[in-house]
Protein backbone atom coordinates (compact mmCIF):
# COMPACT_ATOMS: atom_id res chain seq x y z
CA UNK A 1 0.00 0.00 0.00
CA UNK A 2 1.24 3.40 -0.97
CA UNK A 3 1.33 6.47 1.28
CA UNK A 4 -1.17 7.91 -1.19
CA UNK A 5 -3.21 4.64 -0.69
CA UNK A 6 -3.15 5.03 3.01
CA UNK A 7 -3.91 8.88 3.14
CA UNK A 8 -6.89 8.50 0.84
CA UNK A 9 -7.92 5.68 3.71
CA UNK A 10 -7.50 8.00 6.31
CA UNK A 11 -9.32 10.69 4.79
CA UNK A 12 -11.94 8.68 3.53
CA UNK A 13 -12.69 7.15 6.93
CA UNK A 14 -12.96 10.56 8.30
CA UNK A 15 -15.50 11.68 5.97
CA UNK A 16 -17.58 8.99 6.51
CA UNK A 17 -17.49 9.68 10.02
CA UNK A 18 -18.13 13.33 9.73
CA UNK A 19 -21.80 13.93 11.92
CA UNK A 20 -22.43 17.00 10.55
CA UNK A 21 -22.33 19.16 7.89
CA UNK A 22 -19.72 21.70 10.25
CA UNK A 23 -17.67 18.31 10.87
CA UNK A 24 -17.84 17.42 7.29
CA UNK A 25 -15.95 21.14 6.40
CA UNK A 26 -13.73 20.35 8.58
CA UNK A 27 -12.13 17.41 7.24
CA UNK A 28 -12.56 19.13 3.87
CA UNK A 29 -10.39 22.07 5.31
CA UNK A 30 -7.71 19.39 6.24
CA UNK A 31 -7.26 17.96 3.26
CA UNK A 32 -8.01 20.20 0.43
CA UNK A 33 -7.83 23.45 1.94
CA UNK A 34 -5.03 25.81 1.14
CA UNK A 35 -2.57 23.89 3.68
CA UNK A 36 -5.01 20.29 3.83
CA UNK A 37 -2.84 17.29 3.31
CA UNK A 38 -4.06 16.77 -0.22
CA UNK A 39 -3.38 20.11 -1.41
CA UNK A 40 0.35 19.80 -0.35
CA UNK A 41 0.88 16.48 -2.12
CA UNK A 42 -0.20 18.01 -4.82
CA UNK A 43 2.19 21.20 -4.73
CA UNK A 44 5.14 18.22 -4.46
CA UNK A 45 4.09 17.35 -8.47
CA UNK A 46 5.61 21.10 -9.58
CA UNK A 47 9.28 19.98 -7.71
CA UNK A 48 9.50 16.41 -9.43
CA UNK A 49 11.38 14.92 -11.95
CA UNK A 50 9.25 14.26 -15.82
CA UNK A 51 10.04 10.50 -15.03
CA UNK A 52 8.62 10.81 -10.76
CA UNK A 53 5.96 13.50 -11.73
CA UNK A 54 4.19 10.81 -14.70
CA UNK A 55 4.17 8.37 -12.38
CA UNK A 56 2.81 10.36 -9.15
CA UNK A 57 1.19 12.68 -10.98
CA UNK A 58 -2.07 9.99 -11.89
CA UNK A 59 -1.90 8.74 -8.38
CA UNK A 60 -2.25 12.31 -6.59
CA UNK A 61 -5.21 12.97 -9.12
CA UNK A 62 -6.75 9.85 -8.35
CA UNK A 63 -6.51 10.70 -4.57
CA UNK A 64 -8.00 14.10 -5.02
CA UNK A 65 -10.75 12.99 -7.15
CA UNK A 66 -11.51 10.26 -4.69
CA UNK A 67 -11.67 12.74 -1.88
CA UNK A 68 -13.42 15.48 -4.14
CA UNK A 69 -16.36 12.54 -4.67
CA UNK A 70 -16.39 11.32 -0.64
CA UNK A 71 -16.89 14.85 0.47
CA UNK A 72 -19.77 15.67 -2.59
CA UNK A 73 -21.74 12.09 -1.15
CA UNK A 74 -21.71 12.15 2.23
CA UNK A 75 -22.30 16.05 2.21
CA UNK A 76 -25.82 14.98 0.26
CA UNK A 77 -26.00 12.17 2.85
CA UNK A 78 -25.77 14.46 5.89
CA UNK A 79 -28.40 16.95 3.78
CA UNK A 80 -30.81 14.55 2.99
CA UNK A 81 -30.90 13.13 6.79
CA UNK A 82 -31.53 16.39 8.51
CA UNK A 83 -34.52 17.52 6.29
CA UNK A 84 -35.78 14.15 6.91
CA UNK A 85 -35.46 14.56 10.47
CA UNK A 86 -36.73 17.87 10.22
CA UNK A 87 -39.58 16.40 8.06
CA UNK A 88 -40.64 14.10 11.15
CA UNK A 89 -40.08 16.81 13.87
CA UNK A 90 -42.71 18.74 12.01
CA UNK A 91 -45.04 16.59 11.14
CA UNK A 92 -48.61 17.76 10.92
CA UNK A 93 -51.29 15.25 10.96
CA UNK A 94 -54.28 17.19 9.09
CA UNK A 95 -56.83 14.72 9.56
CA UNK A 96 -57.12 15.31 13.73
CA UNK A 97 -59.64 17.14 14.91
CA UNK A 98 -58.43 21.05 16.36
CA UNK A 99 -56.96 20.44 19.15
CA UNK A 100 -57.45 23.82 21.21
CA UNK A 101 -61.39 24.42 21.61
CA UNK A 102 -62.36 27.67 20.09
CA UNK A 103 -61.53 30.58 23.23
CA UNK A 104 -64.52 32.63 21.84
CA UNK A 105 -68.36 31.47 21.39
CA UNK A 106 -70.88 33.21 18.88
CA UNK A 107 -73.82 35.33 20.38
CA UNK A 108 -77.23 33.90 21.08
CA UNK A 109 -78.61 36.90 18.72
CA UNK A 110 -75.53 36.17 15.77
CA UNK A 111 -76.51 32.44 16.03
CA UNK A 112 -80.42 33.44 15.89
CA UNK A 113 -79.66 35.91 13.04
CA UNK A 114 -77.75 33.33 11.08
CA UNK A 115 -80.80 31.06 11.85
CA UNK A 116 -83.37 33.27 10.80
CA UNK A 117 -81.24 34.10 7.47
CA UNK A 118 -80.95 30.56 6.72
CA UNK A 119 -84.57 29.77 7.01
CA UNK A 120 -85.49 32.92 4.96
CA UNK A 121 -82.99 31.84 2.56
CA UNK A 122 -84.82 28.40 1.79
CA UNK A 123 -88.27 30.48 1.09
CA UNK A 124 -86.08 32.87 -1.55
CA UNK A 125 -85.73 35.86 0.53
CA UNK A 126 -82.55 37.72 0.23
CA UNK A 127 -80.96 39.79 2.93
CA UNK A 128 -80.90 43.52 2.79
CA UNK A 129 -79.71 46.33 5.13
CA UNK A 130 -79.40 49.83 5.53
CA UNK A 131 -77.54 52.18 7.29
CA UNK A 132 -78.10 52.69 11.47
CA UNK A 133 -77.67 56.51 10.54
CA UNK A 134 -80.88 56.97 9.01
CA UNK A 135 -83.00 60.41 7.54
CA UNK A 136 -86.29 60.94 9.46
CA UNK A 137 -87.69 60.66 5.77
CA UNK A 138 -86.74 57.20 5.54
CA UNK A 139 -87.13 56.03 9.08
CA UNK A 140 -90.33 57.95 9.06
CA UNK A 141 -92.23 60.01 6.32
CA UNK A 142 -92.02 57.68 3.85
CA UNK A 143 -93.33 54.67 5.89
CA UNK A 144 -96.57 56.95 6.59
CA UNK A 145 -95.34 58.75 9.76
CA UNK A 146 -95.45 62.03 8.97
CA UNK A 147 -93.96 65.04 11.37
CA UNK A 148 -96.81 65.42 14.12
CA UNK A 149 -97.92 61.56 14.27
CA UNK A 150 -97.91 60.40 17.55
CA UNK A 151 -95.90 57.26 16.30
CA UNK A 152 -92.73 59.83 16.56
CA UNK A 153 -92.86 60.34 20.18
CA UNK A 154 -93.72 56.78 20.73
CA UNK A 155 -90.33 55.55 18.95
CA UNK A 156 -88.41 57.89 21.51
CA UNK A 157 -86.19 58.52 18.80
CA UNK A 158 -82.62 59.46 18.92
CA UNK A 159 -82.00 62.83 16.88
CA UNK A 160 -78.46 63.55 15.27
CA UNK A 161 -77.69 67.17 16.00
CA UNK A 162 -75.35 67.89 13.31
CA UNK A 163 -77.87 66.85 10.42
CA UNK A 164 -77.62 68.63 7.13
CA UNK A 165 -80.08 70.77 6.09
CA UNK A 166 -81.87 69.14 3.69
CA UNK A 167 -83.04 66.47 6.19
CA UNK A 168 -83.15 65.67 9.76
CA UNK A 169 -80.92 62.38 10.59
CA UNK A 170 -81.91 59.47 13.41
CA UNK A 171 -80.58 56.88 14.76
CA UNK A 172 -83.18 54.21 13.01
CA UNK A 173 -85.50 53.14 15.41
CA UNK A 174 -86.66 50.25 13.69
CA UNK A 175 -85.49 47.88 10.65
CA UNK A 176 -88.76 49.53 8.59
CA UNK A 177 -86.83 51.94 7.03
CA UNK A 178 -84.60 48.96 4.90
CA UNK A 179 -88.34 48.60 3.27
CA UNK A 180 -88.23 51.50 1.49
CA UNK A 181 -84.50 51.47 0.44
CA UNK A 182 -84.94 48.14 -1.11
CA UNK A 183 -88.28 49.53 -2.89
CA UNK A 184 -85.94 52.13 -4.17
CA UNK A 185 -83.46 50.39 -5.23
CA UNK A 186 -84.53 47.07 -6.62
CA UNK A 187 -87.07 46.37 -9.29
CA UNK A 188 -89.87 44.35 -7.99
CA UNK A 189 -90.40 41.23 -7.62
CA UNK A 190 -88.89 41.77 -3.79
CA UNK A 191 -88.31 39.03 -1.52
CA UNK A 192 -85.99 39.90 1.24
CA UNK A 193 -85.40 40.27 5.45
CA UNK A 194 -83.46 43.01 6.77
CA UNK A 195 -82.18 41.97 10.49
CA UNK A 196 -79.71 44.92 12.15
CA UNK A 197 -79.62 47.06 15.13
CA UNK A 198 -82.08 49.82 15.68
CA UNK A 199 -82.35 52.29 18.59
CA UNK A 200 -84.56 54.12 21.39
CA UNK A 201 -83.95 56.02 24.14
CA UNK A 202 -85.03 53.34 26.83
CA UNK A 203 -83.53 51.80 29.01
CA UNK A 204 -85.01 48.89 31.84
CA UNK A 205 -84.96 44.98 32.17
CA UNK A 206 -86.87 44.72 29.16
CA UNK A 207 -85.30 47.54 26.91
CA UNK A 208 -81.82 48.23 25.91
CA UNK A 209 -81.16 51.46 24.11
CA UNK A 210 -79.31 49.62 21.20
CA UNK A 211 -81.18 46.51 20.21
CA UNK A 212 -82.04 44.12 17.13
CA UNK A 213 -84.61 43.86 14.93
CA UNK A 214 -85.41 41.55 11.65
CA UNK A 215 -87.73 43.13 9.02
CA UNK A 216 -89.16 40.96 5.88
CA UNK A 217 -90.84 42.53 2.99
CA UNK A 218 -92.78 40.65 -0.07
CA UNK A 219 -93.79 42.97 -3.25
CA UNK A 220 -95.31 41.46 -6.03
CA UNK A 221 -98.42 41.42 -7.88
CA UNK A 222 -101.57 39.78 -6.07
CA UNK A 223 -100.21 39.30 -2.73
CA UNK A 224 -102.40 38.53 -0.33
CA UNK A 225 -103.02 38.29 3.76
CA UNK A 226 -102.98 34.27 3.08
CA UNK A 227 -99.04 34.28 1.85
CA UNK A 228 -98.15 36.42 4.77
CA UNK A 229 -99.61 33.70 7.15
CA UNK A 230 -98.08 31.00 5.19
CA UNK A 231 -95.08 32.53 5.43
CA UNK A 232 -94.69 33.17 9.24
CA UNK A 233 -96.60 30.00 10.41
CA UNK A 234 -94.03 28.17 8.20
CA UNK A 235 -91.16 30.47 9.64
CA UNK A 236 -92.21 30.15 13.38
CA UNK A 237 -92.15 25.95 12.82
CA UNK A 238 -88.37 26.03 11.43
CA UNK A 239 -87.42 28.59 14.24
CA UNK A 240 -89.08 27.09 17.29
CA UNK A 241 -88.70 23.81 15.91
CA UNK A 242 -92.23 22.36 16.50
CA UNK A 243 -94.29 21.50 14.07
CA UNK A 244 -97.74 22.01 16.17
CA UNK A 245 -97.68 25.77 16.24
CA UNK A 246 -101.02 28.07 15.91
CA UNK A 247 -100.83 31.34 15.14
CA UNK A 248 -103.37 34.21 15.97
CA UNK A 249 -103.44 37.16 14.09
CA UNK A 250 -104.85 40.39 15.75
CA UNK A 251 -105.91 43.22 14.41
CA UNK A 252 -103.90 46.30 15.13
CA UNK A 253 -102.15 49.62 13.68
CA UNK A 254 -98.99 50.23 12.22
CA UNK A 255 -98.77 53.60 10.06
CA UNK A 256 -97.36 51.40 7.58
CA UNK A 257 -99.33 48.46 6.86
CA UNK A 258 -102.97 48.27 6.41
CA UNK A 259 -104.73 45.92 7.70
CA UNK A 260 -102.54 45.33 10.38
CA UNK A 261 -102.24 42.42 12.41
CA UNK A 262 -99.93 41.64 15.25
CA UNK A 263 -99.00 37.83 15.64
CA UNK A 264 -99.15 35.68 18.86
CA UNK A 265 -97.75 31.91 18.88
CA UNK A 266 -99.70 29.44 21.03
CA UNK A 267 -97.62 28.67 24.14
CA UNK A 268 -97.56 26.90 27.31
CA UNK A 269 -96.60 27.12 30.68
CA UNK A 270 -96.55 24.03 32.10
CA UNK A 271 -94.31 23.39 35.30
CA UNK A 272 -93.40 26.51 34.80
CA UNK A 273 -91.79 26.48 31.89
CA UNK A 274 -92.40 28.39 28.01
CA UNK A 275 -92.91 25.45 25.47
CA UNK A 276 -94.13 26.70 22.45
CA UNK A 277 -96.96 24.93 20.62
CA UNK A 278 -100.41 24.26 21.09
CA UNK A 279 -102.85 27.04 22.34
CA UNK A 280 -103.10 27.29 26.08
CA UNK A 281 -101.76 30.51 26.36
CA UNK A 282 -100.59 33.10 23.38
CA UNK A 283 -97.22 35.44 22.91
CA UNK A 284 -97.08 38.01 20.80
CA UNK A 285 -93.85 37.52 18.65
CA UNK A 286 -94.45 40.49 16.11
CA UNK A 287 -96.25 43.14 13.96
CA UNK A 288 -97.02 43.00 10.32
CA UNK A 289 -99.43 43.41 7.76
CA UNK A 290 -100.03 44.65 3.89
CA UNK A 291 -97.73 47.26 2.85
CA UNK A 292 -100.04 50.41 2.78
CA UNK A 293 -100.33 51.97 -0.87
CA UNK A 294 -98.95 55.10 0.38
CA UNK A 295 -95.71 53.22 1.80
CA UNK A 296 -95.68 51.97 -1.83
CA UNK A 297 -96.26 54.96 -3.18
CA UNK A 298 -93.29 57.02 -1.75
CA UNK A 299 -91.11 55.01 -3.09
CA UNK A 300 -91.99 54.83 -6.55
CA UNK A 301 -93.57 52.15 -7.17
CA UNK A 302 -97.59 51.85 -8.38
CA UNK A 303 -99.92 50.74 -5.89
CA UNK A 304 -102.35 49.43 -8.43
CA UNK A 305 -99.92 47.34 -9.66
CA UNK A 306 -97.76 46.21 -6.94
CA UNK A 307 -98.84 44.67 -3.17
CA UNK A 308 -96.72 43.23 -0.66
CA UNK A 309 -96.69 42.12 3.07
CA UNK A 310 -94.04 43.01 5.22
CA UNK A 311 -92.97 41.64 8.72
CA UNK A 312 -90.86 42.89 11.96
CA UNK A 313 -90.40 41.20 15.00
CA UNK A 314 -87.06 41.78 18.11
CA UNK A 315 -83.67 39.16 17.23
CA UNK A 316 -83.03 39.91 21.11
CA UNK A 317 -87.01 38.67 21.64
CA UNK A 318 -86.79 35.63 20.03
CA UNK A 319 -83.57 34.81 21.50
CA UNK A 320 -84.74 34.86 24.88
CA UNK A 321 -88.07 33.05 23.71
CA UNK A 322 -85.96 30.38 22.37
CA UNK A 323 -83.14 29.43 24.30
CA UNK A 324 -84.67 30.60 27.94
CA UNK A 325 -82.80 33.77 28.71
CA UNK A 326 -84.86 36.14 31.06
CA UNK A 327 -82.93 39.25 31.45
CA UNK A 328 -82.11 41.28 28.24
CA UNK A 329 -79.56 43.61 29.77
CA UNK A 330 -77.08 40.60 30.02
CA UNK A 331 -76.55 40.32 26.28
CA UNK A 332 -74.98 43.41 25.95
CA UNK A 333 -72.81 43.14 29.39
CA UNK A 334 -69.91 41.20 27.66
CA UNK A 335 -69.95 39.13 30.53
CA UNK A 336 -67.67 36.21 29.63
CA UNK A 337 -69.64 33.58 32.21
CA UNK A 338 -73.02 33.99 30.57
CA UNK A 339 -70.92 33.90 26.84
CA UNK A 340 -70.03 31.03 28.01
CA UNK A 341 -73.15 29.31 28.97
CA UNK A 342 -75.30 30.96 26.25
CA UNK A 343 -72.98 31.32 23.47
CA UNK A 344 -73.14 28.88 20.66
CA UNK A 345 -69.75 26.94 19.05
CA UNK A 346 -67.88 28.59 15.79
CA UNK A 347 -68.69 24.89 14.69
CA UNK A 348 -72.57 25.43 15.12
CA UNK A 349 -73.24 26.82 11.90
CA UNK A 350 -77.38 27.05 11.51
CA UNK A 351 -78.53 24.53 8.83
CA UNK A 352 -82.29 23.70 7.96
CA UNK A 353 -80.88 19.99 7.40
CA UNK A 354 -79.37 19.57 10.99
CA UNK A 355 -82.43 21.97 12.28
CA UNK A 356 -81.75 25.47 12.80
CA UNK A 357 -80.87 25.44 16.55
CA UNK A 358 -78.51 22.20 16.37
N1 LIG B 1 -91.37 48.60 12.76
C1 LIG B 1 -92.22 48.08 13.79
C2 LIG B 1 -91.64 48.38 15.15
O1 LIG B 1 -90.52 48.73 15.25
C3 LIG B 1 -92.38 46.60 13.63
C4 LIG B 1 -93.20 46.27 12.44
C5 LIG B 1 -94.57 46.13 12.55
C6 LIG B 1 -92.60 46.09 11.23
C7 LIG B 1 -95.32 45.82 11.43
C8 LIG B 1 -93.34 45.79 10.09
C9 LIG B 1 -94.73 45.64 10.23
O2 LIG B 1 -92.80 45.60 8.90
O3 LIG B 1 -95.45 45.32 9.13
O4 LIG B 1 -92.31 48.22 16.12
Amino acid sequence: MTDTDALRDQILAEIAAAASPEALESVRVAAMGKSGSVTALLKTLGGMDPEARSEAGPRFNGLREAVTAALAARKIDLETAALNARLIAERQDMSLPAAVAAAGTIHPISQVMDELAEIFADLGFAVASGPEIETDWHNFTALNIPESHPARAMHDTFYIAQSPPEGKLVLRTHTSPVQVRTMMSQAPPIRIIAPGRVYRSDSDATHTPMFHQIEGLVIDRGITLAHLKWTLETFVKAFFEVDDVTLRLRPSYFPFTEPSVEVDVGCSWAGGKLSIGGSDSWMEILGSGMVHPRVIAACGLDPAEWQGFAFGTGVDRLAMLKYGMTDLRAFFDADLRWLKHYGFSAFDVPTLSAGVGA
